[in-house]
Parts: structure tokens; sequence; C-alpha cells
């Protein structure tokens, strides 16, 4: 019998799984869930024909450049893949896939959550009565911003800024409008998104922005200070995507100048890190990326990864090529 392909998980993950994983292949892992720093995933692509990756894992262009490189696949745990090197891995004919659609709807729950949080200052309330500061019930008391019927502008109009914005229609009531750098008619057509032709507009004539669109060269501080001095000063600000599509010195600048009024944030520029002028704030509410973090969704992209792996290792088309 031939010997079963060696795959490197670099992180702990659902127990079906794992189990999943173990049935398959053999498996390398760290049980102590500890993310490898850079020699230890240079190594682990010596020694394995294939890696599971996270978002905590740099897979860098050294990765890929070793002379004794192993590994031909990267199986990405996550649908972003900004934590790789993708013109590297395209130079050494090594294939990449990732875990689109089974966290489509999770994530999209989640920035309707960040935005009901930010505007009805949730986050702010329970740390009050936490703390046991809450004085009681008035009619005056921690007023915040209605949702319902609100304009909502979505940065990437992919599958998780489409599943946002048909809650913020049909949910809501909300006029949804959509910039994004690809044009995709499709779903603006389908969802009647109106479609802006430059991000200004769609800052100038949105309540709250929401941003879903991948990381890249290009969306590096996509939003910064200029965008924010677009924005009302009533206008908040959703980010579920990445952190680096915001520049977060300038969002903590904004928020103290009062040029916007909040943010919802799920990603940071170096998690887990987050910028000390976000900390104290009370008109931001900060999560911990947990835009995917249901155990459905989780195990759905392991075994979207598992499927992948098993389509490199028997010859068959990658489902999830990026
Ligand atoms: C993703 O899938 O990109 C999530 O942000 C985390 O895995």
């Amino acid at each position: 019998m031939s010997e079963r392909p060696v795959v490197c998980v670099t992180r702990r993950l659902p127990h079906v799984v794992e189990e999943a994983l173990r049935a398959r292949f053999k498996i390398l892992q760290d049980p102590s869930d500890t993310p490898l720093d850079a020699d230890g995933l240079h190594r682990a692509f010596r020694e394995a024909d294939a890696l599971l990756t996270t978002v905590t894992d740099r897979v860098d262009a050294r990765c890929f450049a070793q002379a004794d490189r192993r590994a031909t696949l990267v199986a990405n745990f996550g649908v972003g893949v900004n934590n790789i090197d993708l013109a590297a891995a395209r130079a050494a004919g090594v294939a990449i896939t990732n875990t689109p659609d089974v966290l489509t709807d999770d994530t999209a729950d989640l920035a309707m959550l960040l935005m009901l949080a930010v505007l009805r200052r949730t986050g702010e309330g329970e740390r009050m009565l936490r703390r046991g500061a809450w004085p009681g019930w008035s009619p005056t008391g921690m007023l915040g911003a209605r949702l319902t019927g609100r304009t909502l502008g979505i940065v990437g109009l992919g599958r998780i800024g489409s599943a946002v914005a048909r809650r913020a229609q049909e949910g809501f009531g909300m006029r949804v409008l959509a910039w994004s750098r690809s044009s995709r008619p499709d779903d603006a057509g389908r969802l009647r998104v109106e479609r802006v032709a430059t991000l200004a507009e769609l800052l100038e004539r949105s309540d709250i922005v929401s941003l879903h669109c991948p990381a890249a060269p290009e969306t590096r501080h996509l939003i910064g200070a200029p965008e924010f001095l677009r924005m009302p000063r009533h206008g908040v600000l959703i980010n579920t995507a990445r952190g680096d599509v915001v520049d977060e010195s300038a969002l903590v600048s904004a928020l103290e100048a009062g040029t916007i009024a909040g943010a919802g944030l799920d990603v940071y520029e170096a998690e887990p890190r987050v910028h000390p002028g976000l900390l104290s704030r009370e008109d931001v509410v900060l999560l911990p990326h947990l835009g995917s973090a249901t155990r459905e969704t989780r195990e759905g992209m392991g075994y979207r990864a598992v499927a992948n792996l098993e389509a490199h290792f028997s010859g068959r088309a990658l489902p999830d090529r990026v």
C-alpha cells in the first residue's frame, strides 16, 4: 500500500475535521495549538506534502523558494489568502486553495451585529451595567440611533457583501449602495443595490459603510484620513474584511476629531494587537476576529480544506483553487 500524504496542520481544528484529516493523511500537528514561527513554517514546507494553514500563518516567499521544498499545496483554512505570498506560490508552482461560501452567512450576520451594536450602543451599555453603574431606566438614557431605513454603503459586492446587502434590505429596510473595484452587475441587479461610480460618492451618501473587499496591495489603507473626511459626521464604519484595508491611526484621529461617529471592527492591522487609541473609546465596538466563528462554519471550512487536499492528492481539479 502506498504511503499516505503528509499534511502539516498548523493549528488545532474542530474535532470532526481533525478526524477526517487523520483518516486520510499522515498529520504533522503541534497539539498545543501554538502558531508556528517563521522557521517552523519553513521547515513544514520541507517535511510535508501539503500544509493546512490559517490566517495566523505568514506564508512568505522563502517557504516556496526552498530548494528542498516538498509541499505542493497550501490549503488555507479561510476565504482570505492575504497571509500567503501568492506571487511566490505561483512562481514556484505550488497550488493554493481557500474555503469560500461556507462562511458567507455568519460573516454577514456579524457585520449586521456590529452595525446594531454601534448604533444602539450595546457594548457601552453592557460595560456600564457590569461595572454597577446603571442608574436604572430613563427616558433619555443611552439613546442611540435607528438602523432601520438608513443608507448602507457596501465596499466590495462579492459573496459576503451581497449577503450583507440582502440582510440590510430585507431585514432592515435599508437603502443599499455599493462600490467595488471589480464589476459584478448580476449581483447588483438581483439585489436592487445602487452601484455608485466612485468610492468617494459611496462615502458621502452612506450613513454606514461596511467593508467586504479582500486585502491586497491595492486595498491597503483604502479607508484613511481623506476617506473619513468624506463621510458624514454621523457616519459609522464597519470592518469585517481585513484590518489593513483601514488606516487604523487615521480612524482613531477621525473618531477623536468627531469626523465620524463610530466604528465596529472585527479585524485589525496587526492582530492580535489592537490600536491603543481604540481600546478606551465608547463609540467603537471591538470583536476578536469572530466573523466565521461558529461551529457550523468552522467545521464547514475544515471539510472544504479536506476536499481540496483530497482532490490534490488524487489528481482531480481543486474545488477552491485561488
Ligand atoms: C477568513 O476566512 O478569511 C476569516 O477571516 C478567518 O479565517
